[in-house]
């Protein structure tokens, strides 16, 4: 889905958009918010099994809805000022490359767990930027999961929603990927950080440490996970364990592998040897799981300093090994590195365009926005837009407006 149109910058979203299905529908919906992430660190990890540590963001996708008689959903985008219908009978429907993909998807795992969904008239708007690695797909899902299960007068464990919305997302969009985003949509916390072991699925949530600000640089160059490049670097992985499971095979993913282990199989001569394009790939997916635990491990103790080596390590490896960074990211990286009271700055999210997450000392940020802009401008002729985003919470319903 694009941001093309959407409600002035300084109206309530949640207001504007129930006044709006008032006119179009001529009902009164219930409402749902689900947020966007952003990732402090661990990237491409959570598809192998590994270490994750987003926070949600005050950045939202609305879901307003009320009950039709019939099986059909009727939605409209505030976004894209576009309407699309589903037939809920239909399970073979197959996803048409359309933002109505997302919602046709999760209504049809619902209805493949069980739930007797209600057919339904549906407005959507979302603020969180489409493309810039945020998760603008998981906030769309998992909003229009909650609003769903909301009517249908059902409920799920979140955990569930959050397998849910990734199924969707991996079997009807034909996107694979990992749970990071579904999970960060459901389990935000305000102020935390979220530590998850996308194995277990166990989490544990972290203070973000005082007198910092996440701040979010996004470069406007828009990244597609459809592309085909985010399947390709899951499908080396797969390649990675496999070659790596010859010699130790009590290894699941690349979660289960050591740097040492890596090594050995690359130059002991009596294992097949790898490729180096895999043997880089796994390298940025094995040494990103370490920077992760580090990462938390400083930040429990507040060393800033540790925590923003690995963020800088992470941005590193994520250019150099796992190739999904792009020349803006690195000047905007680049850019953050120079600024006064920088603690981190990094790639976020799936790459090939989007955004950076910047630790920044929260006395800095009015200048570090000012020279970022500036200096991003005069580099690469673009505007960029930032984002000053709380830790936040999670989805819910909204029952009071205004
Ligand atoms: C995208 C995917 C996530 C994760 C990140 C990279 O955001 O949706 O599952 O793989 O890329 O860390």
């Amino acid at each position: 889905m694009q941001n093309l149109i959407g409600f002035g910058k300084d109206t309530d979203p949640a207001n504007e958009l129930l006044k709006s299905f008032e006119r179009r529908f001529a009902s009164s919906p219930r409402l749902f918010r689900a947020p966007g992430r952003v990732n402090l660190i661990g990237e491409h990890t959570d598809y192998n099994d590994g270490f994750v540590l987003p926070a949600a963001i005050d950045l939202y996708t609305w879901a307003a809805i009320a009950p039709r008689t019939d099986q059909r959903l009727r939605i409209y985008s505030e976004n894209v000022d576009e309407s699309a219908e589903i037939d809920l009978h239909d399970s073979a429907a197959k996803g048409k490359d359309h933002w109505s993909d997302y919602v046709h998807g999760v209504a049809l795992m619902l209805l493949h767990s069980g739930i007797s969904l209600r057919g339904a008239d549906i407005s959507i708007f979302s603020n969180v930027p489409v493309g810039a690695g945020l998760s603008s797909s998981a906030a769309l899902e998992v909003s229009i999961a909650s609003a769903l299960l909301g009517i249908a007068g059902s409920s799920l464990a979140l955990v569930e929603v959050a397998k849910l919305c990734q199924r969707a997302e991996n079997e009807f969009v034909g996107a694979r990927v990992g749970i990071m985003d579904q999970f960060a949509s459901c389990f935000g916390t305000s102020n935390h950080v979220i530590l998850l072991d996308c194995r277990s699925l166990e989490y544990k949530l972290l203070p973000l440490p005082s007198g910092v600000d996440m701040v979010i640089c996004n470069t406007m160059v828009k990244h597609d996970h459809s592309s085909g490049e985010y399947n390709e670097r899951r499908e080396q992985c797969e390649e990675g364990v496999r070659l790596l499971k010859q010699y130790f095979p009590s290894i699941r993913a690349l979660r289960d592998v050591t740097l040492a282990q890596l090594e050995s199989n690359r130059t002991d001569v009596r294992h097949s040897s790898m490729p180096d394009l895999i043997y880089r790939r796994c390298h940025h997916v094995i040494s990103e799981n370490e920077r992760v635990l580090r990462t938390v491990k400083a930040l429990q103790e507040n060393d800033l300093v540790t925590a923003g080596r690995c963020m800088a390590e992470s941005h590193l490896s994520l250019r150099n090994d796992y190739a999904v960074s792009s020349c803006e990211l690195d000047i905007m990286v680049d850019i953050a590195n120079r600024c006064e009271g920088i603690i981190g700055a990094r790639m976020t999210g799936g790459g090939f365009g989007g955004c950076t997450i910047n630790l920044v000392k929260s006395d800095s940020v009015e200048n570090f926005q000012q020279r970022v802009r500036e200096e991003y401008k005069v580099a690469t002729q673009l505007d960029c837009e930032i984002y000053v985003s709380r830790a936040g919470a999670g989805v819910t319903e909204i029952t009071s407006v205004g």
